[in-house]
């Protein structure tokens, strides 16, 4: 198993241009299994999360093909299985977005349950209630959902708590059911409201997306398009934070300032001064030690989970005390144990990590427990005095791409290396 080892201490300079989003890639991807036609999905990170999506539909018998700048063809009309099996879905529970396209497209869906996960429960009830709402006929068998409907029929779904894949799954659904499906307390992320782009440009018929209600008037067919995955807005968070707590000067490109404005505002609130302009983000430190800063996770448009281990990484060596209060996984603080071995003082009360931040961290070996975890430890290690670390990186590798290459590129010392 490869490990990242990394030189801390050294000023992060320079530009850094960010990649497709991971988090609607994915959904993309399993959207193709609406239509007989290609469909073509430019601006896809090489990530491991994509190549699990392409084998995934591989099994199915659908054809994937993948050109040198990464812009995927999918073509799902040669589908022969409509099936996920458990050992893809348990190395990624986004597998489960397949289960709402297969059974709108072919009426039938058997896909494995996604097992227990590091950062939480993350059940797939609302998922599963949504569809049955729309007439699908779902058992629970041998540790796999098995759907059969005939055409999917519209309605007012009234989801119980905002879930991102389960707004997506639902909204794929409702393209191609018969009549207007209403999906209330929806999830606003941008990925959700890029895959209705995605959808819309197929002929789906679709309002509301980036509010908390989605209006979808099913259609009996949709077409195949090309669409470009929108900039990956937690990689972009995540190299600004690596800007602020080396006390350097980072400036992304290729991205969407306007998917930042919470991580932003706390990067401000930490002391940096934040540049935004056309397709770019740029914090600069000024040389300044960040100011401790209280972060509290919500959907969007609040604080992102998905960006809260990264901040909990500069608390750690800011000025002050800063606490960082989960409220969407249960079990989402295994970096913080992990950062205490690099001396972090953080103490842990319920859903909130209360993190007072020391003059230094020193180098020690660390094991990455989840995708966002890795990243926070990455970016302890870039200031954390001696070479860090970072153990079982396959978790980072699911969702940043190059993230060594690019790093190096800001002038971090951090190498690969095989375990
Ligand atoms: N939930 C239920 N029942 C459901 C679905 C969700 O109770 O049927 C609960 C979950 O247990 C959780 C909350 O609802 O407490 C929100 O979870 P959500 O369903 O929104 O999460 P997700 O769709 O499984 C996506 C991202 C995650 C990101 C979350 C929250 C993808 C592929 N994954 O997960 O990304 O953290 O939304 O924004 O889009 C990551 O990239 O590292 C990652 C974990």
């Amino acid at each position: 198993m490869d490990k990242l080892q990394i030189q801390g201490g050294i000023p992060l300079e320079g530009e850094v241009r960010i990649s497709g989003a991971k988090n609607a890639t994915l959904p993309i991807l399993a959207a193709a299994l609406l239509t007989d036609d290609p469909l073509i999905v430019a601006n896809v990170p090489h990530l491991q999360d994509v190549t699990t999506t392409i084998e995934l539909l591989g099994r199915m018998g659908v054809r994937v093909t993948v050109d040198e700048r990464m812009q995927i063809e999918v073509d799902a009309s040669s589908l022969t299985e409509c099936f996920a099996p458990y050992e893809l879905v348990k190395t990624m529970r986004a597998s489960i977005l397949v289960l709402g396209p297969l059974v709108a497209k072919f009426g039938r869906a058997d896909v494995s349950l996604p097992g227990g996960c590091a950062i939480g429960a993350r059940p797939v009830n609302i998922h599963v209630a949504g569809l049955q709402a729309m007439g699908a006929d779902i058992r629970i068998e041998a540790g796999y959902i098995r759907a059969r409907a005939s055409r999917l029929k519209g309605a007012r779904l009234v989801l119980e708590t905002v879930t991102v894949t389960g707004t997506e799954n639902l909204m794929m659904a409702a393209t191609l059911a018969e009549g207007e499906t209403v999906i209330e307390n929806a999830a606003r992320e941008p990925e959700v409201v890029d895959l209705a782009h995605c959808l819309i440009a197929m002929g789906a018929r679709i309002h509301g997306a980036g509010t908390d209600k989605i209006t979808v008037q099913g259609v009996a067919r949709l077409r195949g398009t090309r669409y470009e995955v929108l900039p990956d807005r937690i990689e972009s968070g995540t190299y600004l934070v690596a800007g602020a707590i080396t006390r350097g000067h980072v400036r992304v490109k290729h991205t969407r300032p306007d998917h930042l404005d919470a991580v932003l505002a706390k990067l401000e609130e930490a002391g940096a001064k934040v540049g935004v302009g056309d397709g770019w983000v740029e914090v600069d430190m000024r040389g300044r030690r960040p100011r401790a800063v209280d972060v509290r996770t919500a959907p969007y448009p609040a604080f992102p989970t998905d960006m809260q281990a990264q901040f909990a990484a500069l608390n750690t060596i800011a000025e002050g005390v800063g606490t960082i209060t989960e409220t969407i996984f249960e079990n989402r603080f295994m970096h913080m144990l992990e950062m205490r071995r690099l001396g972090a003082e953080i103490r842990l009360e319920g859903n909130t990590a209360i993190i007072r931040g020391v003059d230094r961290l020193t180098a020690a070996p660390v094991m990455a427990t989840d995708l966002r975890a890795s990243a926070s430890l990455v970016l302890a290690g870039l200031v954390a005095a001696g070479r860090t670390e970072v153990e079982r990186i396959y978790h980072i590798d699911r969702g940043y791409e190059t993230i060594e290459e690019k790093l190096a590129q800001l002038g971090a010392q951090i190498r690969r290396v095989p375990g």
